[in-house]
This record gives structure tokens, C-alpha cells and sequence, in this order.
């Protein structure tokens, strides 16, 4: 079981990337354009979001139970999981960075179909997408300024 979600967890970081720069690239044109709010400007942001909640349902089953590195690096080390830095990466900056673009994410979701004007639609989707989107890329195991882990688990 832990195995099965690490490696969904793993993978659909990739459709969190892509859904999220199409939906950025969708929305800073059609900002910048002053286009109409088309059908696939909803999909795909549609698409991240909803890849964005995937991952926090995936996540949050690793933290709370499956993986050592959450909730349990704390029972077993105690106090010690602060003071190791791939150990406080796991138990407390992914968690809580993620949270946050989660967040993000659907604030901007809601902000954009709020908006009447299709290009504060556009404005707005194009903000708060592209902040959560930097969120996430700044907090995935890349191996550069945090812990390394595989670009694709098997
Ligand atoms: C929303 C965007 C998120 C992305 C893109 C993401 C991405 C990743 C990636 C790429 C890994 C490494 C997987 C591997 O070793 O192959 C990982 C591990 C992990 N993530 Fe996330 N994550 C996200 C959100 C979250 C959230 C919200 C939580 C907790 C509530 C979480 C908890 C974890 C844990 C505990 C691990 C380590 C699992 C282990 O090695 O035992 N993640 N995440």
C-alpha cells in the first residue's frame, strides 16, 4: 500500500506540471489578448486544480500514515526530526509549502469563475496559478536544494 501511493504520489507530480504550465500559458495569453473565457480555459484549469487535490489526498495518506517520514518520523525520533534537515523537509516544508499551493491554487480557481470580465478571469487564473505552480516546483525532491528522490519511481 505504501509502496502503491508513493509511486502515484511520485508520478502525478508530472500531471501537476503540465496541466499547471498550460493553464498558465492560457491564461497570461489570453490576459495579455484580452481574449474571450473559452470551454478549455475552464478544462484545464479545472485540470490543475483538480491534479493539485490529488496530490494532497495522496500526500496527506503518506504523512498521517503510510510513510515514516511524516507523522511517524516523529514518534520514533521525537524533537531530533527538526534538527535534520531532510528529516524537517519531509515532516514540516513539503507538508506545509504544498498546503499552501493548494491553497493558491484554488483560490485562483475560484477567483477566476467569480469574475465576469473574461480577461479578469484570465488576470486572475494567471496569478494565483503561477504562484502555486512556483510553490510546487520549489518544493519537489528536485535533489538541488532539497532532498534528491527519483524523477520516476518504479
Ligand atoms: C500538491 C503538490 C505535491 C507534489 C507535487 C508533491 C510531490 C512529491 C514528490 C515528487 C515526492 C517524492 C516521491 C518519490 O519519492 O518518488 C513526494 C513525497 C512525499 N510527499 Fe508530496 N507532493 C505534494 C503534496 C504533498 C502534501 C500536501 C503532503 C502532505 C500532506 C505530501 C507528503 C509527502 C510525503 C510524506 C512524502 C514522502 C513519502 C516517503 O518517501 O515516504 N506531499 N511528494
Amino acid at each position: 500500500m505504501y509502496n502503491a501511493v508513493l509511486i502515484l504520489h511520485s508520478w502525478s507530480r508530472w500531471l501537476v506540471i503540465i496541466f499547471g504550465l498550460i493553464a498558465i500559458f492560457r491564461a497570461l495569453s489570453g490576459w495579455q489578448g484580452r481574449r474571450d473565457y473559452l470551454g478549455a480555459d475552464n478544462g484545464m484549469g479545472a485540470a490543475f486544480v483538480g491534479s493539485m487535490h490529488l496530490q494532497l489526498l495522496l500526500g496527506l495518506l503518506l504523512y498521517v500514515g503510510l510513510s515514516p517520514y511524516g507523522l511517524k518520523a516523529f514518534e520514533t525520533a521525537g524533537g531530533a526530526v527538526m534538527k535534520d534537515p531532510e528529516g524537517r523537509f519531509w515532516a514540516v516544508e513539503h507538508m506545509a509549502t504544498m498546503i499552501l499551493a493548494v491553497v493558491a491554487a484554488q483560490v485562483g480557481r475560484t477567483l477566476s469563475k467569480k469574475a465576469t470580465d473574461p480577461v479578469l478571469k484570465h488576470k486572475r487564473a494567471f496569478v494565483w496559478f503561477t504562484v502555486a505552480l512556483l510553490l510546487v516546483l520549489l518544493m519537489i525532491p528536485w535533489g538541488i536544494w532539497n532532498p534528491a528522490r527519483p524523477l520516476f519511481r518504479f
